[in-house]
């Protein structure tokens, strides 16, 4: 079988580092993803072959061939890339890593839950939480802000999804988290690939952080079905959802789909959220337009669904950081079979990359790709930037269930912690740390400042 998408003659083969004998690009590619992918579009162009061990490697970096693998020739290609390999045991086959029809059906049964609709009851939550979080704060103490994001959007999606409360257990999620990522990491950057069951003590650290988190997803459904009824929530979507033999979504199932959407639903927030409160601390003038515009659009009440129009500053300075530090920023995909992506031929079983993070500072679609400038969103200087250049949520139909959810959480909580606080770096500059997603690393540790009421 071949697909094609044919622009013109195809080329044999797309320019790219050689890379060595064996390894190919691999110690590059381990050594600094972020920094070997910004140098492979600098030295190569917009479509540029690599290899590392057991898979030839294509960076798109072109948004029309982006378009052609995420929509328009979406059917050539799957998630099994050599990314998702290794999060098996976590993700097992939720929303984020599932294929075909048996996808379409978990997407149209979650979808309900991301309604505009539901959307507005769950803007309550994130506002409270944000709120209750603060009051907890004290003025001119120290604190790692980015800890502090995870358990607050951690506790959002639980309430929003499931109506389960993780309090208690937020601290031992987060340290297993902490486990889970570096090991992952870790394994990116392996030439080869050790199978979970080979008692490494990395791969025994990771069983046992998933184990944590089967049985937290474990306890929630318990506690659920101890307490039966439509409570409107994703949860009870999930479990009143009957296939076409009428027969329940297994527990297997139900445990994947829950622990996509909890760590889908809020790791990815929480560093959006990092990310802007240190971009806010290094940029004043930035800050002072957005505090001027909360102080103005919510002034003393929490914000909530209906000030989400006006708080447009609000809005462009979450986009600008997504921009900058995009959470996902490198997104893979796998061909099934031969197919032709704008000039150049592309084999069956080949991956195929492109990267937020090196798309979103390419300077033909911003300008002055580097700078911080929340602006850029509201004077026109974005509106012609292609479709598929600025893609922090991905595109076409496997774009983010949540992106709503989270630009909106993001907005919330921003407003809501702006309000009592200003954050001033006390640590040094965190550094993007790649694992699943670009946290970051070293922080940022936090001053808070206490907001006076204006005179
Ligand atoms: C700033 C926050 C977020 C970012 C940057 C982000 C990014 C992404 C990206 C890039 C994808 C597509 C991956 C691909 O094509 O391979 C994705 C998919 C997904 N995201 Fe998000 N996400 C965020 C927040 C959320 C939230 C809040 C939820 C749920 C509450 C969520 C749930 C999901 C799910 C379930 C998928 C898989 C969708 C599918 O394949 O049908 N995400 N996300």
């Amino acid at each position: 079988m071949s697909t094609s998408v044919l622009r013109q003659e195809p080329l044999a083969r797309p320019p790219g580092p050689r890379g060595r004998f064996l390894l190919g690009s691999l110690p590059e590619f381990a050594g600094d993803i972020l920094g070997f992918l910004t140098g492979c579009v600098r030295d190569y162009g917009d479509f540029v072959r690599f290899r590392i061990p057991g898979y030839q490697v294509f960076l798109l970096q072109n948004p029309r061939d982006i378009e052609t693998l995420l929509l328009t020739n979406r059917g050539n290609f799957v998630k099994h890339s050599f990314f998702w390999r290794h999060v098996t045991a976590i993700f097992g086959n939720g929303l984020l890593t599932s294929e075909g029809d048996f996808w379409l059906r978990q997407r149209r049964l979650a979808a309900p839950a991301f309604h505009p609709d539901r959307l507005a009851a769950y803007a309550g939550v994130m506002a409270s939480y944000a709120e209750r979080l603060a009051s907890g704060w004290r003025d001119g103490e120290t604190r790692e802000v980015h800890t502090d994001m995870m358990r607050l959007t951690m506790e959002i999606v639980s309430k929003t999804l499931f109506d389960a409360d993780v309090g208690e257990d937020v601290d031992e999620i987060g340290r297993s988290f902490d486990r889970i990522i570096e090991e992952i990491a870790r394994r990116f950057r392996r030439p080869v690939r050790i199978p979970d069951g080979v008692p490494t003590p990395g791969n025994i650290r990771y069983r046992k952080g998933v184990a944590l988190l089967d049985r937290i997803v474990a306890r929630v459904l318990a506690e659920r079905r101890a307490r039966p009824g439509d409570r409107g929530d994703l949860l009870s979507m999930l479990l009143e959802a009957r296939d076409d033999d009428g027969r329940p979504m297994s527990d297997t199932q139900l445990r994947d789909e829950l622990i996509t959407l909890f760590l889908a639903g809020h790791e990815t927030t929480a560093i959006a959220l990092s990310w802007t409160l240190f971009l806010l601390s290094r940029n004043p003038a930035a800050e002072k337009q957005l505090l001027g515009e909360i102080a103005s659009v919510v002034g003393d009440r929490l914000p909530g669904f209906g000030d989400l129009p006006r708080l447009s500053y609000t809005d462009a300075v979450v986009r600008e950081a997504l921009r900058l530090y995009p959470p996902a920023y490198v997104i893979g995909r796998e061909a099934l079979a031969d197919c032709v992506i704008g000039n150049y031929a592309v084999p069956a079983r080949a991956t195929l990359y492109f990267s937020p993070w090196v798309l979103h500072r390419d300077p033909r679609w911003f300008d002055d790709p580097e700078t911080f400038r929340p602006d850029r969103w509201l004077d026109g200087s974005t509106s012609r930037v292609p479709r598929y250049a600025y893609i922090p949520f991905g595109g076409g139909p496997r774009v983010c269930i949540g992106e709503r959810f989270a630009m909106m959480e993001g907005v919330l909580v921003l407003a809501t912690l702006l309000r009592r606080f200003r954050f001033h770096m006390a640590g040094p500059d965190p550094t993007p740390f790649p694992s699943i997603t670009l946290r970051p690393e070293g922080g940022p540790l936090m001053r808070l400042e206490k907001r006076r009421p204006e005179a």
